[in-house]
């Protein structure tokens, strides 16, 4: 079988995969991309961010998310969309918030939302709302929104979302949630309860799930930390999965235990009731955002930059 046959074979929603526009002119990718055996879902890995819909104020460009858009259109792949309020990818004009007071903040984010929600409204299965709001140490990220707003820009960005695209499944999205439990699970956890104490639709919690073989998560750590969530919300899943070995080369023994971490991940998803997917944050080598982001260690994904499917990919299609 291929992965989003069987995942949903197992019951789940979709088995996805992110797509960035680089990768969008070459044949082998595509092939993989668009084959919704494959992938039963689609996020944009950067297409939808903000400071590529509006990296100037008012002016919103669509192109690169829609690129995406499209594909999942034609093939009847679902749309995993990411991601509305973050610190990160932020246009120049946003970054300094110290110019922006309360009610200057609140109308940036409500037109942003409103806009990029919009332009996609009803072709999104979820939208990840917001993104990273929380520190490791269970502190609020400090970032432009919070510094204007508190806490209350992110009740505000799901209340606006919802307006604007109420079929979507609303998602509040982090890294270092899945190990039970540590300070900023606790943290999430209370804050997705003030949020929504205070009218904030939250519908789901997205585990990012970027880990290191050998190190990543335990399923039984995985799945006690997602019956926490599932207490508050509808539904949660892994979004944007990728297990990367930290000394390359690597041999064989390495490859094993990459494919064992990731079935801890599936296995996690398939016995938490509320677990609807999982994404991988891309699947090739080839694009994936590792070897830029933490130098000297990559090869993270379920095939390798040949397109070759590792023992992982094996290892997934043989659990589901
Ligand atoms: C990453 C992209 O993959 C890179 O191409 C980009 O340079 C930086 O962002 N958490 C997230 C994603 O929520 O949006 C990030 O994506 C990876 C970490």
């Amino acid at each position: 079988g291929q992965l989003d046959k069987v995942a949903k074979e197992a019951g789940l929603l979709y088995f996805g995969t992110a797509v960035d526009n680089p990768s969008l002119n070459n044949q082998n990718y595509l092939r993989i991309a668009r084959d919704p055996a494959e992938f039963g879902s689609l996020t944009p890995a950067n297409g939808q961010k903000w400071s590529n819909t509006q990296a100037s104020q008012g002016r919103f460009t669509y192109g690169s998310g829609d690129a995406i858009a499209n594909i999942a259109r034609q093939t009847g792949q679902q749309l995993r969309c990411h991601t509305l309020v973050w610190y990160n990818q932020l246009p120049g004009w946003d970054t300094v918030s110290s110019v922006y007071n309360r009610d200057q903040m609140q109308q940036i984010i409500t037109a942003h939302i409103q806009n990029v929600a919009g332009h996609y409204k009803g072709r999104c299965y979820a939208w990840d709302v917001v993104n990273e709001a929380m520190e490791d140490d269970g502190r609020y990220r400090n970032n432009p929104m919070y510094r204007a707003m508190g806490v209350d820009y992110i009740t505000h960005s799901f209340k606006v979302a919802q307006q604007t695209d109420p079929a979507a499944k609303l998602y509040y999205n982090d890294f270092n949630i899945e190990r039970c439990c540590n300070a900023k699970i606790n943290a999430t956890i209370a804050m997705i309860r003030t949020v929504k104490a205070a009218g904030a639709p939250v519908h789901g919690i997205g585990m990012q799930g970027h880990s290191r073989v050998g190190m990543s998560p335990s399923k039984r750590e995985m799945k006690e930390t997602m019956a926490r969530f599932s207490e508050l919300v509808d539904e949660v899943a892994f979004t944007e999965v990728d297990i990367r070995h930290t000394k390359l080369p690597i041999g064989a023994a390495e490859r094993e235990q990459q494919g064992k971490d990731y079935m801890e991940v599936v296995g996690a998803c398939l016995e938490t009731p509320k677990c609807v997917g999982i994404t991988v944050w891309d699947f090739t080598d080839q694009y994936s955002w590792i070897p830029q982001q933490y130098p000297g260690e990559g090869e993270a994904c379920l095939w390798d930059r040949n397109y070759n499917k590792k023992p992982a990919y094996h290892s997934i299609v043989g659990l589901l």
